[in-house]
């Protein structure tokens, strides 16, 4: 293919059709196109943009480039939450399980960190023997025998994503809205769903650090999602504070599974609560989501997605008796402290940036893709927004490898609070719901 006259087309703001589109990824995939005319194309394309027929062949061709998991009939619904991320975001570990007692078969492939925001799998690799690569056919096969799996994309998934994402990592070209749209949606699509709900995040631990801006990114993939036949929905929820009370890996799962013993903390609940019965609408299994919430509560009352959490983690490979036995204890970091309020007063700001950077360096993420992370660092017992703290009383606990680096997250994590007399006003934690 002439690949240099296809990045002048779009250079000059030109509209490029579905063949040509298939044909430079399929090109790309299969190694016959140099990364530098790729990483000039990306650069055209995020100046000049794509209109919607261009963006829905794109994602469709990325989607195609690799396998698309193929399950037998069966009448649970297939379906899966995504999140653009954000500080102690760990819907996804309570809410398979969840899901896979509601009826459906969640296929759930998910992602490793970068920069700040956690990753699911980061978060189960801290399980003891929990395998988070697995081959295509025993993804489908404990999809349906348990009903739920949490697993990284095989190399045969979506390998275009994969080569396209590092480029655009390395030439400046991921914030555009429509290659947010056909990566994340590619990579979704190709686990074959009947419906999508997406928890797009905004503040200043988020992607899109706007309301305005989320609410586009929003839109655009609950159209094309929409019109690729997978009923989409997106929640836009706030990320300028941690969302519930631990962040950092371990910490995370711990909390996962309080919420799963209704032990957890109210917001981490209610989104998934809220995640669930978007879904049981989406799939026509409850008529509102009224009903819808009052189902998935009485399904965690049941004690059952407790007990299918065990049988995930356990059909992955996980030691369930370390497993238990790492739960059990208080900490699994080798130095635990305390921040305490100069203070009295109510918290009326944590900021999520601040909190995911001090986690970054303590070792809880990476800056770089390969880099080893620490699981057992991070940040709980985080006091809430409005939640009245004494002087000298704890706004949250640092796990660290050292005391250096301790200190050093205490210097910081102290700029992430402030206190004052009044209470602030509350703000809700899903401020718009956008299904067409
Ligand atoms: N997550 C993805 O998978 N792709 C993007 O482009 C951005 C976030």
């Amino acid at each position: 293919m002439n690949f240099l006259s296809l990045i002048e087309s779009k250079r000059e703001g030109k509209i490029l059709a579905p063949e040509q589109i298939q044909e430079f990824i399929r090109e790309f995939t299969a190694g016959k196109i140099p990364d530098y005319q790729m990483a000039a194309l990306l650069m055209a394309i995020y100046f000049r943009g794509l209109n919607t027929a261009e963006t829905t062949a794109l994602t469709l061709a990325m989607r195609d480039s690799g396998d698309v998991l193929k399950f037998p009939k069966d009448k649970r619904p297939l379906v899966d939450k995504h999140s653009t991320g954000g500080i102690g975001d760990k819907v996804s570990l309570p809410l398979a399980p969840l899901l896979a007692c509601l009826g459906f078969r969640v296929p759930m492939i998910s992602g490793r960190g970068l920069g700040i925001t956690g990753g699911t799998l980061d978060k189960l690799d801290s399980i003891p023997g929990f395998k988070t690569l697995l081959p295509t056919a025993q993804i489908i096969a404990q999809v349906q025998k348990v009903g739920c799996v949490i697993c990284g994309q095989t190399d045969k998934m979506v390998p275009a994503d994969k080569k396209i994402y590092a480029l655009r990592d390395a030439s400046g070209t991921v914030p555009s809205i429509p290659l947010i749209v056909a990566s994340i949606l590619s990579k979704k699509l190709a686990e074959n769903l009947n419906a999508l709900i997406l928890d797009v995040k905004f503040g200043s631990a988020a992607f899109m650090q706007t309301k305005a801006d989320a609410r586009k990114l929003a839109k655009a993939m609950v159209a094309l999602g929409n019109q690729c036949g997978t009923n989409t929905r997106a929640i836009l929820t706030d990320m300028n504070t941690p969302l519930g009370r631990a962040a950092g890996n371990w910490l995370e799962v711990k909390e996962s599974v309080e919420c799963l013993e209704k032990k957890g903390p109210n917001d981490l609940l209610e989104l998934v609560l809220d995640s669930a019965a978007h879904l049981l609408v989406q799939t026509k299994k409850s008529k509102s989501i009224a009903a819808a919430r009052k189902l998935a509560e009485d399904c965690l009352r049941s004690g059952e997605p407790r007990a299918k959490w065990d049988e995930m983690i356990v059909a992955q490979g996980a030691d369930l008796k370390a497993f238990n036995k790492k739960f059990a204890q208080n900490s699994t970091a080798k130095v635990v402290v305390e921040l305490k309020s100069e203070k009295s007063g109510c918290v009326s700001k944590c900021d999520a940036r601040i909190i995911g950077e001090v986690i970054r360096d303590l070792g809880g993420g990476r800056l770089t893709k390969d880099l080893q992370i620490n699981y057992d660092v991070g940040v709980d017992q985080i006091a809430k927004l409005g939640e009245r703290v004494e002087k000298s009383g704890m706004l949250c606990r640092i796990h660290a490898a050292d005391f250096v680096q301790a200190k050093a997250a205490i210097i910081r994590l102290k700029t992430a609070f402030e206190i004052s007399a009044k209470r602030p006003a509350k703000i809700p934690l899903v401020v718009e719901i956008i299904s067409h």
